[in-house]
């Protein structure tokens, strides 16, 4: 069931937009660790590994590269609007219109990766989710996040914080890379890549 309201798809969706158009948020063109992190990540799952998606959006910057890498791909996203586009541009994945904190999968994937969508949830849902993702990787299971060191309600992700999340929910950083790009109005913009693993 979705929880959240359609006032915030719209609002998400509108912003969405802005990102299609390049003028703010460029990362998947000037980012150099997002490639890296993402092979690294790969380079951990086995041939048709399990993997999920969380936030996919239209699919086209990681459901579509999780599928080209030959993983059996599920991907959700809470809006309605995206998961049409996402399921239109990646045949090849399965699809679930769902909030992320009300995952309920247990031990089913051998990789997550959350790639600038678990930022967008406020403290307490950000919290819930980490439990959701520990809960849905299988033992020795990877999860890869992108995030935005700030994100839109003001909230900073330091790495001590990050760490004391995730390591409540039995999972380890195996790897955090920090990326600062200069925005069009030189503002400065930084996102956190981690690699974590499920002991
Ligand atoms: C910046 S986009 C990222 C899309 C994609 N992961 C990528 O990297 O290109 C964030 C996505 O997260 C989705 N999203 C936001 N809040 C969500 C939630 N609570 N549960 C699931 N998806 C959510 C949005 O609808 C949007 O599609």
């Amino acid at each position: 069931m979705i929880k959240k309201s359609f006032d915030f798809c719209l609002k998400y969706e509108v912003i969405w937009g802005f990102y299609k158009k390049g003028n703010e948020y460029l990362v998947f063109t000037k980012s150099k660790l997002i490639p890296f992190m993402f092979e690294l990540f790969c380079d951990c799952l086995k041939k048709k590994a399990k993997v999920l998606d969380l936030g996919c959006g239209n699919g086209v910057h990681v459901t579509e590269q999780l599928v080209k890498q030959g993983f059996d791909v599920t991907a959700i996203d809470i809006s309605e609007k995206m998961i049409h586009l996402a399921k239109k541009n990646v045949p090849g994945a399965k699809f679930i219109q769902i909030s992320m904190e009300d995952i309920e999968f247990k031990n089913k994937f051998d990789g997550i990766v959350s790639s600038f969508s678990i930022h967008l949830l406020n403290e307490r849902d950000f919290k819930i989710t980490a439990g959701k993702i520990a809960n849905a990787l299988k033992c020795g299971g990877f999860f890869l996040l992108f995030l935005d060191e700030n994100n839109h309600k003001n909230i900073t992700y330091s790495k001590t914080y990050l760490k004391k999340i995730f390591a409540n929910q039995g999972m380890e950083f195996l790897r955090i890379e920090k990326e600062t790009f200069s925005t069009k109005e030189n503002q400065k913009h930084s996102i956190l890549l981690c690699l974590l693993q499920k002991q």
